[in-house]
């Protein structure tokens, strides 16, 4: 083959991105070689090393990152630091931080398409659901923060004051910003993840260092540009790219960080809370899940077996809260195998800029080595594939969706966090049993039970050990409802009113007035 013809060749992987046809603006993006930003001015890291950024769907190399370690953490954590003592950004009036939030959601609102647009080529997932789902999602999510400033209040206390005999006392609380934030995340979601984090930091008036995941750090870059141009002051938000192991290491255990906020694998959570320890830093951690999803005998199944379908497949299976362990009704499990069969067969795979695309590549050859070392566990221990089972024969790196049946309850495929497009499916008899079942696991973040029986959800979900219970739905996530885990799933709650109120520390304010 000449290398005409091999050139030829390559232009046809229809699995692979044309890159050809990106907005202008998001060519020149990734034709620049990324720096940090550090008390707003864009900087290399101090080694002047950098890393690669590779298109999931192709596996090529479309731009480089900074690689920043512990020296550019120091810099940032200190710039942070600066910026918060100054105070011009946490005691700026709660009506103007307020303005400066909505002012950021305006500009990512006004530039959604081009970040949906690099979000699908930094992480493989469909260009429509980054624009519909995780860019949508991420502007509600700022507006509903931009709204907090003006809302924190405080308390009057009735204190008795009955110690000391002959005084007087007028108590109140109020809430102060915890200080600086240094925020982990991970791929999965990377624009809304950082939406996640830095909009209720910067609502609580703290400043922050993030460290987006190093498989997808752009479109944190891009909002560390926008938040500039929304008029963020110097040093309240700072971005510092690289590895988890140096950079992120660095950031959990650094003295001048106040609370530390990650999201990842239950594993990397561990080490973050041991890192946390040093200075006793607060923590949030959103970890792992194995996410039951129950459907009852009495489920509408003309809307359950898309909805369980898509409680996997969505994202690649790639979302903390998938429902990856399916629980059927035993008279309907052969009806709901093969629908879900179906359906998964049904899902066209294609690359990220595709958007007629419904299952994509998983984010990195890791990644896909990791599921097809689970989905080859599976069929070491018995388990029976109605559908999938491989790794799609590309260059990106995809896998096919896969449905497991003939599980049984200690494999790893049924206990372990996969993270892939694969889920497994079990007949259950009883509402107890399947209580059980489902609560047979390390983890604690979602579940859901498809059912019309109003008396069935409120005999399962108190006793489903879950953050989230999802009725006839899963997945769905809102800017005004907590999200997080129980168990081995994570430590507090990301969005809502908790999320804010963890990036606060409570004052009370105690008046001796007697005399
Ligand atoms: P990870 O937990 O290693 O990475 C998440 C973030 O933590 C990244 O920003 C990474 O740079 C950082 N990190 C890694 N090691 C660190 C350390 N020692 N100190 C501080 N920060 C560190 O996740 P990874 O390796 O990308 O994925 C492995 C598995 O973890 C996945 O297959 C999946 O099962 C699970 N995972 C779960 C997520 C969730 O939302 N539940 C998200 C990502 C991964
Ligand atoms: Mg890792």
């Amino acid at each position: 083959m000449n290398s005409a013809t091999r050139v030829a060749a390559v232009r046809r992987d229809p699995l692979a991105n044309d890159l050809s046809s990106i907005s202008a603006h998001n060519a020149a993006f990734l034709a620049r070689r990324h720096k940090l930003l550090i008390d707003n001015e864009w900087t290399d890291a101090s080694t002047g090393q950098t890393f690669e950024v590779r298109d999931p769907s192709s596996d090529e190399v479309i731009t480089h990152a900074a690689l920043g370690e512990r020296a550019d953490v120091d810099r940032a954590v200190a710039a942070a630091r600066i910026a918060f003592e100054n105070s011009e950004w946490s005691r700026m009036k709660p009506v103007d931080r307020e303005r400066m939030l909505h002012r950021l959601a305006d500009l990512i609102e006004r530039n959604a398409d081009e970040i949906a647009e690099l979000e699908a080529v930094d992480n493989g997932k469909s260009i429509v659901m980054a624009r519909h789902v995780d860019v949508k999602h991420a502007i509600e999510v700022w507006r509903y923060m931009a709204g907090w400033p003006t809302k924190l209040e405080g308390q009057t206390l009735p204190v008795s004051g009955t110690l000391v005999p002959g005084q007087e006392y007028v108590a109140y609380s109020h809430r102060e910003p915890i200080g600086v934030v240094g925020a982990i995340i991970a791929w999965n979601f990377p624009f809304l993840l950082a939406t996640w984090k830095l909009a209720p930091a910067l609502a609580a008036g703290c400043t922050v260092v993030l460290k987006p995941a190093e498989e997808t750090p752009l479109t944190a870059l891009r909002l560390g540009e926008l938040a500039i141009e929304a008029g963020l002051p110097r040093g309240v938000l700072n971005i510092v790219t690289g590895m988890g192991p140096t950079a992120g290491a660095a950031l959990a255990s650094h003295p001048g960080v106040d609370k530390i906020t990650f999201t990842g694998s239950t594993e990397v959570g561990r080490l973050i809370v041991q890192a946390a320890a040093g200075n006793l830093k607060k923590v949030t951690v959103e970890l792992g899940g194995k996410s039951p999803a129950i459907v009852f005998d009495d489920a509408d199944l003309e809307a359950a077996i898309p909805g369980v379908a898509s409680a996997i497949f969505f994202n690649q299976g790639q979302v903390c809260c998938a429902g990856s362990r399916l629980y059927v009704a035993e008279q309907h499990y052969d009806r709901v195998v093969g629908g879900l069969v179906e359906q998964a067969r049904a899902l066209k795979v294609g690359p990220s800029l595709d958007p007629a695309m419904q299952l994509g590549p998983l984010v990195s050859a890791v990644q896909r080595e990791r599921v097809m070392r689970y989905v080859n566990e599976g069929f070491s221990a018995g388990a029976r594939a109605a559908t999938g089972g491989r790794a799609v024969d590309a260059r990106g790196y995809y896998v096919e969706p896969t449905v497991f049946t003939d599980v049984a309850d200690e494999m790893s495929i049924v206990r372990e966090e996969i993270f892939g497009p694969v889920v497994t499916v079990k007949p259950f008899s009883d509402l107890e049993a399947v209580a059980r079942t489902a609560n047979d696991s390390i983890y604690g973040l979602g579940a859901s039970i498809w059912t019309r029986d109003v008396r069935r959800v409120f005999a399962l979900a108190p006793k489903l050990r879950a953050g989230t219970v999802w009725v006839n739905c899963h997945n769905v996530l809102d800017a005004a409802m907590p999200f997080g885990g129980y168990k081995q799933s994570g430590w507090g709650r990301e969005l809502g009113r908790e999320a804010v109120y963890s990036c606060l520390e409570s004052k009370s304010l105690c008046i001796n007035f007697a005399g």
